[in-house]
């Protein structure tokens, strides 16, 4: 029955809906679409490329398509002389479209074609999504249901600094796919199985003869616990042996182990949910140990299928491209890492039917995930190329360092917990807010929601607005400041504007149904194009899974609006009720960024 479950998935067939009326580039790629297929009607190869244009172009966006259509016909006898000849055809080619003003393209070089929007039409689409909700500018991907493993700790160690990104990268990635209308299950994958369960096991037996009466607070520290009963299994052989043992009771099932094991499960919960809830993010664990009852069935499965080898003892997978193989059974007959992440990733497929798989962890276990998607490409679990979907993606990051390590210990090996490190980021946030005379103007209740979203929204800004890939180093000062591509900066920004809107005493949505929004200053369109390159923005973030695009995105919207209001008065100039809608839209968008990179907006500053 098991094997025949395995079979009868097949590659998930989905509807792909590129649709999405917000975003431009995917609006000129389909007139471009049209015009590409007018102008070299057998093509099937080259597909439509918009991209933004680079700032020294005339134009908004362009189509970079003349160089590959031309060295596609170009042994054939063509019509055209060279890309600009192709260029000036896409162009004469292309659909009458009310959101295009103007086209061009240079008779010389590689044929761009550059479209300058209408700013009419940019006007109008402002205004619609004022009236029906910056939803309409959401991204289609072609995904029904994502499964998102993010911040996976390990039972029994305290959530240090290190657990920031995992934790922070996977929400924002969770809420980009959910603002997607994505259906998005939020797996934390905690390490909650292992041979280090024997130690931590013998260990609370020796200090807790009682099981029963164990809390929270009798267990205290569970990192220090964990430490000291490391050193009672590295230094006492007695101790050593019983751990040992212990595991072995524990994976029979013995009640009295597996009690004690939920119970140092249970401590170490609490302790992550304290970070979860002061992050506000949402988590459903399925730990390592929940697969336990299914591994057995898929490495059988694998097995049958053949894949399965003998080396030293052990049982393997050998795949290309690889040294070393996959170990599924350890040579004890212990399953491991891998023939756990194999099981979960079968759970999801086949289970929980996810189509899109993605695991956020540091790039030390870029191998890990590369070789069992690998092991599951073999087995037919996962199409062949790793575009497609059913699809898996490893997000990896670079590491959290300080400037200065100590900052992150306490004592010799003890690392700042996570907890506390919020803890001081919001009493550092409530200090500056004092130092301005917040706390005589603002509620005691108010002051405190302003600390900890400016504060939380600083660790969580920081850490996500550059790539990824590479580390940074946490630095408090640097976070905190209101100057620079900041979460103070940008919360600051936001709180601007919303006083620019209460002072106006204006009702802003009685303006959005009276009132035209127009954009004749340059500084107005430009704020105004970059309010509808949200789209394409998200897009990209959450489809490349790079979310520093959006924080990029964030920060030069808040430049443009700077430009626009340093040289342009809104309340009390003629152009006061359309230039408060644009405020407004600015906001909107804003406020949607940092919704979506898990940061709570302040109203005033
Ligand atoms: N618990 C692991 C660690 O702390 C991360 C788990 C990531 N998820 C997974 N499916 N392997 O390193």
């Amino acid at each position: 029955r098991f094997a025949s479950q395995i079979e009868s998935k097949s590659a998930a067939t989905m509807e792909v809906n590129q649709e999405c009326p917000g975003n431009l580039k995917r609006q000129l790629e389909k007139l471009f679409d049209a015009s590409l297929r007018s102008t070299v009607p057998d093509n099937t190869r080259v597909k439509p490329v918009v991209t933004t244009s680079p700032l020294d172009r005339s134009g908004d966006y362009q189509c970079n398509n003349a160089m590959g259509l031309w060295s596609m016909i170009k042994g054939k006898d063509s019509q055209f002389k060279g890309p600009p000849a192709v260029g000036e055809a896409l162009l004469n080619n292309l659909p009458a479209s009310e959101m295009v003003d103007s086209i061009s393209c240079s008779v010389t070089g590689p044929g761009f074609v550059n479209v300058v929007l209408s700013t009419k039409w940019m006007a109008k689409s402002i205004a619609n999504m004022l009236i029906e909700g910056i939803d309409t500018w959401a991204p289609t991907p072609p995904v029904k249901r994502a499964l998102v493993d993010f911040s996976s700790p390990n039972i029994a160690k305290e959530m240090h600094v290190g657990h920031l990104r995992p934790t922070v990268l996977g929400d924002t990635l969770a809420r980009m796919l959910e603002f997607s209308k994505v259906e998005v299950l939020r797996r934390n994958h905690v390490g909650d199985w292992g041979t280090q369960f024997g130690m931590l096991i013998e260990y609370l037996f020796e200090k807790f003869p009682d099981t029963d009466s164990v809390t929270e607070t009798a267990i205290g520290d569970l990192q220090s616990f964990y430490r000291k009963s490391k050193s009672k299994f590295d230094d006492d052989p007695d101790f050593k042996e019983k751990a040992q043992k212990a595991v072995v009771r524990l994976q029979g099932g013995d009640p009295i182990y597996r009690k004690a094991w939920a119970k140092i499960c249970e401590v170490s919960r609490t302790e992550f949910s304290k970070v979860y809830q002061r992050l506000q993010i949402e988590l459903e664990e399925k730990g390592e140990s929940f697969y336990n009852p299914y591994i057995a069935n898929v490495i059988g499965e694998l097995d049958s299928k053949g894949l399965i080898e003998e080396s030293e003892g052990a049982r393997v997978i050998f795949l290309q491209g690889f040294k070393i193989p996959l170990i599924v059974v350890k040579s004890d007959g212990g399953f491991n890492y891998a023939s756990t992440d194999l099981t979960a990733l079968w759970y999801r497929l086949n289970e929980e039917k996810a189509d899109w798989i993605i695991y956020v962890t540091d790039f030390s276990q870029k191998q890990h995930f590369d070789m069992f998607f690998k092991a599951a490409r073999k087995a037919g679990w996962l199409p062949e190329s790793d575009k497609a979907y059913p699809r898996v993606d490893h997000v990896d990051f670079g590491l959290v360092n300080g400037e200065d390590r100590k900052r992150f210990r306490t004592r010799a090996s003890d690392v700042v917990r996570l907890v506390d490190l919020l803890d001081e980021a919001k009493s550092r946030s409530k200090t500056a807010l004092i130092e301005r005379g917040k706390d005589k103007e603002w509620t005691p209740e108010e002051l405190d929601q302003t600390a900890e979203a400016v504060g939380y929204g600083a660790v969580k800004y920081a850490d996500l607005k550059g790539n990824r890939t590479t580390g940074y180093t946490f630095d408090f000062d640097a976070m905190l400041s209101d100057k620079g591509n900041t979460a103070v900066y940008l919360l600051y920004a936001h709180a601007r504007i919303c006083s620019i809107i209460r002072k106006s005493g204006k009702d802003i949505d009685e303006l959005k149904k009276t009132v035209e929004l127009v954009l004749d200053h340059p500084e107005e369109r430009a704020l105004g194009l970059h309010l509808l390159r949200f789209a394409e923005t998200v897009e990209e973030a959450c489809t490349t899974l790079f979310p520093n695009v959006l924080c990029l995105y964030l920060y030069s919207l808040s430049e443009r609006f700077t430009s626009f209001y340093s040289i342009h008065q809104v309340n009390g100039s003629p152009e006061e009720a359309s230039r408060l809608l644009l405020c407004e839209a600015t906001a909107i968008v804003m406020r949607k960024c940092f919704h979506l990179l898990g940061i709570t907006p302040v109203y005033k500053m």
